[in-house]
């Protein structure tokens, strides 16, 4: 009989629809499960250092790491690095106290240069020698 057939065929329809439903309940579970185990799986990402702050807020907005490896560039140890880091921070009249300078100066020496940087103690027995 047709009624019948499309009664059947309504209800296979209507069955989908449910199971459709049902999937999509599962996803959402699995999705707020995983949600609730993203603080444990995730990987700690180290808290950015002042000296990054520091560089990132008042120093990237001329000048992207491309600048610091560049061919002749101006910083050629860490005692230089310190002096481009004190004057451009004079040049954006920020102010900084020694401290801030020396942290940003150990965050691009940490993350672009690599000198070896004087020690304290070290430094007055290389003051006499070059430290370029
Ligand atoms: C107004 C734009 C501008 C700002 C702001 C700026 N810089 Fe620069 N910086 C430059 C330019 C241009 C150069 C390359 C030309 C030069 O050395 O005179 C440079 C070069 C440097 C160099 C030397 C790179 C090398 O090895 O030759 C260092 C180090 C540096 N900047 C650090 C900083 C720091 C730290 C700050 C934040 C306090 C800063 N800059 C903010 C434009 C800027």
């Amino acid at each position: 009989m047709p009624g019948l057939t499309s009664g059947k065929a309504a209800g296979a329809g209507r069955a989908y629809a449910v199971a459709v439903n049902l999937s999509s309940t599962r996803i959402l579970c699995a999705a707020l499960l995983a949600a609730a185990a993203w603080p444990s799986q995730a990987r700690p990402v180290p808290a950015p250092t002042r000296g990054q702050l520091l560089y990132e807020t008042h120093c990237i907005e001329c000048h992207t790491t491309q600048m610091h490896w560049r061919e002749g560039r101006k910083a050629r140890s860490w005692t230089s690095l310190k002096a481009q880091v004190l004057r451009w921070q004079q040049a954006a009249n920020l102010a900084w106290d020694d401290a801030d300078v020396e942290e940003v100066t150990r965050h691009l020496n940490a993350t672009v240069y690599h000198f070896v940087q004087p020690q304290r103690s070290a430094r007055t027995r290389l003051a006499g020698a070059s430290a370029d």
